[in-house]
């Protein structure tokens, strides 16, 4: 009775000081929500005027309308726009469909799309924003959001590069910015100013389908090049007069299911969410990301998209984003359906939007407008947070120019897929492709006499994964006629004659004695989202025994992994003469490995996750210490290779690592580091210097390894250069708690670059020695 009496009060105490509440979907009252709508008020006296001119003319369903993202399936007659191999077909605005979408509900953004040729998308866009300027008593012009993960991949005859996962691996930040400028050039005159990229969720897991499309494991890596590709997408001035509005995705955590599945639960500490995912979103906040779009899964038992902690605590009044939050795809229905979290769609609306959502997503009903009028209406959800989400949609509007320009134009096109652009994708994928093992079997010269073997060893669409030209492509005749395979492309690098296709284990064998070499691609058809979730992260066992074969023939087996994430490989490893992981190095790809395997292309990439020896050992380079502790360890390493894997056909030599102070004496004090590296071998090369930190004793437990800064630069044979890093105490030491406050503490830090290491000191107080 006692007992239950104290845990009552206990109860109470905790509701009361709101420990329960920070969840749960807050009601603003509406003077603090006008307030918030206040402080966000841009610097740009105009756009301010016209917003609050519209707002105070707009009827309650024009603005919900604003509110509304719609899929493109739902305005166009060809509803074969998303399958089949016919990549000409004519994609023709269904006008009695948009007519209702756009009568009646308003709706202010569409999105989606295939590849089709620029002509064609040209002639959509215009006739979309005619018909809606036509209609839209305010003349408020249509916003269309595509995702352009890696180049313009919705875009016929454009520029494919490399997926994220390979441009982490280039530790060269021209790539991110080229790649971001080309999809702009590419993409901003056919009506595309909403780009659904880039992704800022951290590699945790290759079990999830989305590894490739992030930036690897390492948050520095990913809030220094995500944001980067943000600053040059938004403000690439040869797109002129158009603009582009990037997004950051996706809103939190969600590359951490804790079993590994597309959009399952993640469970994850506050201090942890501050540690690893909070980092890469706050860089996008800081270099202006215009929109950030929400996780669809649960982060601690709270769908993101019902949680004001995260939506709006967070994401607004911590990390300061003024910009548009638009949902995941149908994930306020989702809410209801699959979260259970809502008893229908009506009260899903409620706490989405009570959460801090601008624009749903729907993607394929109205229903939301309906839904939400009618909360409105009711009471429920107040004038003035609708306004709020107008107001924010309409700066993007208003800021990304569409008022004044709000069609495309068709005179430019000659730059999709330019020589030129092609040439940038080309250095990228030669950047991106790591050397994982080399037994002096590589470079192979000119003379040799190759096999080439392998599930992918002569496919395009392996090469360039998912979200190419399709969401899953799953046709070949649709890729670009003159884009090589691994075959073809090494048959033009070692001219023709001395390079063969073996296309079974049989093949192999008989064509293994009169070759040099065995060229194995192995890796993964194209896959996205949920459909590239796996039970099992082994490479197929067919593909193990192929190479077995391979390697039963006493030849120099070369395997080439052609995949999103590292499949284990454990078995076959250590009978290879040489491993590349190319990732999905993009249509210029093929070219690039076969360029590394002749030599005419020194690797420099080096890997952006730990590449697992064992299926159930998934730990990413920056785990804590407490992971290996355990004398096992020893026989089993946790990484077949570690981050930061990457061989040259050169080598560098890591000499004089030193730091300008031992003592830093307070917060604002400074260290240089600096480390000579020295071109020893014979050709020239590409080194990524990677500097680490360790704090070695903290209040909280520490990664073991954590990368704070990289640098690459071109070294001559015998050539030295001094690559320096300056260590600052609230950037470079600092670390959040659980409430995402920086602590620094005083002690020793352990600095690692190449095969060196030293230590330093904080001492900001006496109470150190
Ligand atoms: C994906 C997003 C994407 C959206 C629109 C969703 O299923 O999770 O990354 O931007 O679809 O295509």
């Amino acid at each position: 009775m006692f007992t239950k009496r104290v845990v009552a009060i206990v109860m109470a105490i905790l509701v009361l000081s709101g420990f329960n509440t920070i969840n749960k979907p807050q009601k603003e009252d509406p003077s603090s929500i006008a307030k918030r709508r206040k402080a966000e008020r841009s610097n740009n006296p105009q756009i301010e005027k016209k917003i609050d001119e519209l707002l105070s003319k707009m009827t309650l369903e024009e603005k919900i309308g604003q509110m509304t993202q719609i899929n493109n399936s739902e305005i166009v007659t060809n509803a074969q726009w998303g399958n089949g191999a016919d990549l000409s077909i004519e994609i023709k605005v269904d006008t009695a469909r948009l007519g209702k979408m756009l009568r009646k509900y308003h709706v202010g953004s569409f999105l989606n799309g295939i590849a089709v040729s620029p002509e064609t998308w040209y002639k959509f866009y215009k006739d979309l924003q005619e018909y809606n300027m036509k209609v839209s008593r305010l003349k408020i012009p249509i916003i269309y959001g595509v995702d352009h993960m890696h180049g313009p991949n919705y875009v016929e005859g454009a520029t494919i590069f490399p997926h994220a996962i390979n441009t982490a691996a280039t530790y060269n930040n021209k790539f991110p910015e080229e790649m971001a400028r080309v999809t702009a050039i590419e993409t901003a005159d056919l009506g595309h100013q909403w780009l659904f990229a880039p992704v800022f969720d951290l590699s945790r897991t290759p079990l999830w389908g989305r590894f490739y499309e992030t930036l690897g494991e390492s948050p520095y890596v990913a809030a220094t090049m995500g944001s980067i590709f943000v600053k040059t997408a938004q403000n690439e001035t040869a797109v002129a007069p158009y603009k582009i509005g990037a997004t950051a995705k996706h809103f939190l955590a969600y590359s951490d299911p804790k079993y590994g599945w597309d959009r399952g639960p993640v469970d994850v500490s506050d201090q942890a969410l501050y540690e690893f995912h909070v980092p890469p979103f706050k860089a996008a906040i800081e270099a202006g990301v215009k929109t950030v779009m929400i996780n669809s899964g649960e982060i601690n038992g709270v769908p993101v998209h019902a949680s004001y902690r995260i939506l709006t605590q967070l994401l607004r009044d911590e990390l300061k984003f003024k910009g548009v939050a638009v949902t995941d795809w149908e994930d306020i229905i989702r809410l209801y359906r699959n979260h259970k979290v809502a008893q229908n769609e009506k009260e899903a609306t409620y706490k989405a939007i009570m959460a801090g959502v601008d624009v749903a997503m729907t993607p394929y009903t109205t229903d939301f407008c309906d839904y939400l009028r009618a909360l409105v209406q009711e009471g429920k959800i107040s004038k003035e947070r609708i306004d709020l989400s107008v107001s924010r949609i309409l700066r993007l509007k208003l800021e990304l120019g569409l008022f004044e320009n709000p069609y495309p134009r068709n005179d430019r096109f000659k730059k999709i897929g330019s020589p030129e652009h092609k040439a940038k994708a080309l250095e990228a994928a030669r950047e991106s492709i790591v050397l994982m093992k080399n037994e002096n079997a590589l470079p192979l010269n000119s003379g040799k006499k190759i096999v080439v073997a392998g599930p992918v060893a002569n496919l395009k669409r392996p090469l360039a994964g998912g979200w190419t030209l399709r969401w899953i492509p799953a046709e070949e005749e649709i890729y670009p006629k003159d884009m090589l395979t691994v075959f073809t492309a090494l048959q033009k690098e070692f001219t023709g004659s001395n390079v063969s296709i073996a296309n079974n284990a049989d093949e192999i064998k008989s064509k293994a004695a009169g070759a040099d070499a065995l060229v194995l691609a192995v890796g993964e058809m194209p896959y996205a989202e949920g459909f590239g979730s796996i039970h099992d992260i082994n490479l197929p066992q067919d593909q193990i025994d192929l190479v077995k074969a391979a390697q039963a023939t006493g030849k120099p087996v070369i395997l080439v992994i052609i995949s999103g994430r590292p499949r284990v490989i454990a078995s076959v490893y250590k009978d290879c003469k040489a491993v590349l992981f190319a990732g999905l190095p993009g249509f210029e790809g093929a070219q690039a490995i076969a360029e590394i395997i002749s030599g005419k292309v020194n690797p420099s990439a080096k890997l952006s996750f730990n590449y697992p020896y064992a299926v159930n050992r998934l730990i990413p380079h920056n785990h804590k210490i407490s992971e290996v502790t355990l004398a096992h360890e020893i026989e089993n390493p946790i990484a077949l290779m570690p981050f930061g894997t990457g061989l040259s056909y050169t080598t560098f030599e890591y000499s004089n690592l030193q730091l300008s102070d031992s003592v830093l004496s307070n917060a604002n004090a400074e260290i240089k580091a600096s480390v000579t590296v020295k071109n020893s071998g014979s050709r020239e090369g590409k080194e990524a210097v990677l500097w680490f930190i360790q704090d070695e004793v903290a209040s909280i437990t520490r990664p073991v390894r954590d990368l704070k800064y990289y640098e690459k630069q071109t070294l001559k044979p015998g050539e030295s250069k001094t690559f320096s890093f300056t260590i600052k105490p609230s950037q470079h030491l600092s670390f959040p708690n659980e409430k995402g406050e920086p602590l620094l503490e005083d002690g020793y830090f352990t600095v690692t670059v190449g095969n060196l290491k030293t230590r330093f000191k904080l001492k900001t107080s006496a109470n150190i020695n």
